[in-house]
């Protein structure tokens, strides 16, 4: 093992010594003062573990399911747009850290690498990220397109109607270098992201994403497609058991790592409420500043059934490719595994709020 690249900070400070300061500030920033940003990792830190002890653990069991489909442990990778300004090697590097590690893999809608190049790279379970596009016809060929390509869920991102205002990505007039494209949609005439004074992505944004997107465009969606539907971005408890009704089959309470609506609670926060209000309607995941395998356990403890990592797994791509990435993945199981055993417990279904509380 490397000494000095023993945890996920080691990673981001590594990467932050690689990367140009406009990737990093585009992969590391948040919306407007970064509030959220702070709060989810420091909301994970601040909750503390009341452990069992004498518990006569032995072997511990990581795995799980979701949506019916076994993963080898209950962490995956969130979707996250550009994998090639991390590294050439961009999303199939990525898809196979996830099969390496025996876990989820989300396709971003904004990869850099068409879906169908991708999607055999990843195994079980590999579901794609769905930003609706103003034009109906774009947006449905993408969801036609990732069926046929292998997916197996689509996940729709309800948390960014418009593109938080990302200051360092203003002053940085961020964009993406000659010969990198929106690769899933450039057949269809919107691979480029437009030059202008301010972020290139939050006027792509505004040119093409859909800014009224409402319930009936989930019900749409539910109707379009014959995979499960997953609705990401979700902080109240209302809006994900409303979700559910309209056919969604998980949400994933997350705030866009910080990058939309900053102010919005930090995810650990919002989890309890939505995991109470759904109840059995739906499954919940969680995403947002985990960062150790203790963060994890947390999750499960509010009721998530797994999380999912956005930046680490980019700090993985830029430092090492493949390799890196899959040891950020390789890293949490260790950590979660050690905070079980020393948690007291032996499998995940032991983990409950009672861990949080003294
Ligand atoms: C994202 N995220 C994101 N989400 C999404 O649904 N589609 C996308 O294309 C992207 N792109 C994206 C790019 C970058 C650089 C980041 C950091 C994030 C959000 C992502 O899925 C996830 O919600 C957060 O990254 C989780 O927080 P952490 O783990 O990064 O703290
Ligand atoms: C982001 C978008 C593209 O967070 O999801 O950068």
């Amino acid at each position: 093992m490397d000494p000095q690249l023993l945890n996920l900070h080691d990673y981001h400070r590594m990467a932050r010594g690689k990367l140009p300061k406009e990737v990093l500030d585009y992969f590391e920033g948040g919306a407007m003062d970064e509030v959220t940003l702070r709060e989810n990792t420091a909301g994970w830190e601040r909750l503390k573990l009341y452990y069992h002890v004498l518990a006569g653990i032995g072997e511990r069991d990581l795995r799980t399911t979701i949506l019916g489909q076994s993963i080898s442990m209950p962490i995956g990778v969130a979707p996250t747009a550009f994998h090639k300004l991390a590294n050439e090697a961009g999303e199939i590097a990525t898809a196979m850290a996830a099969r390496a590690a025996g876990t989820l893999f989300i396709l971003s809608s904004l990869s850099n690498t068409p879906m169908e190049s991708v999607f055999p790279e990843a195994a079980s379970p590999r579901w794609f990220q769905l930003y609706i596009y103003k034009d109906r016809g774009v947006t449905g060929e993408l969801v036609r397109r990732a069926e046929a390509a292998g997916a197996e869920a689509i996940v729709l991102t309800v948390d960014a109607p418009g593109l938080g205002t990302r200051e360092r990505d203003m002053r940085n007039r961020f964009t993406l270098p000659e010969g990198l494209t929106v690769a899933n949609v450039t057949p269809l005439g919107k691979g480029q992201l437009p030059d202008v004074r301010g972020s290139g992505l939050a006027a792509y944004v505004q040119d093409n994403f859909k800014s009224d997107l409402g319930f009936e465009d989930l019900d749409w969606l539910c109707g379009w497609t014959r995979l499960p539907v997953v609705v990401k971005g979700v902080c109240r408890g209302d809006d994900a058991r409303r979700a559910a009704e309209h056919g969604a089959k998980a949400v994933v309470v997350s705030n866009h790592g910080g990058r939309q609506l900053d102010t919005a609670p930090a995810t650990c926060e919002a989890l309890p409420c939505v995991a109470d209000a759904v109840g059995d309607l739906c499954e919940v995941y969680v995403d947002g500043g985990i960062r150790r395998g203790s963060d994890v356990l947390k999750a499960i403890a509010l009721g998530a059934r797994a999380v999912l990592i956005g930046r680490p797994i980019l700090w993985g791509l830029c430092v090492g490719g493949k390799e890196g990435a899959t040891s950020i993945l390789e890293i949490l199981r260790r950590e979660l595994d050690e905070a079980i055993l020393l948690c007291g417990c032996a499998k995940l279904s032991e983990i409950g709020r009672g861990l949080l509380q003294p």
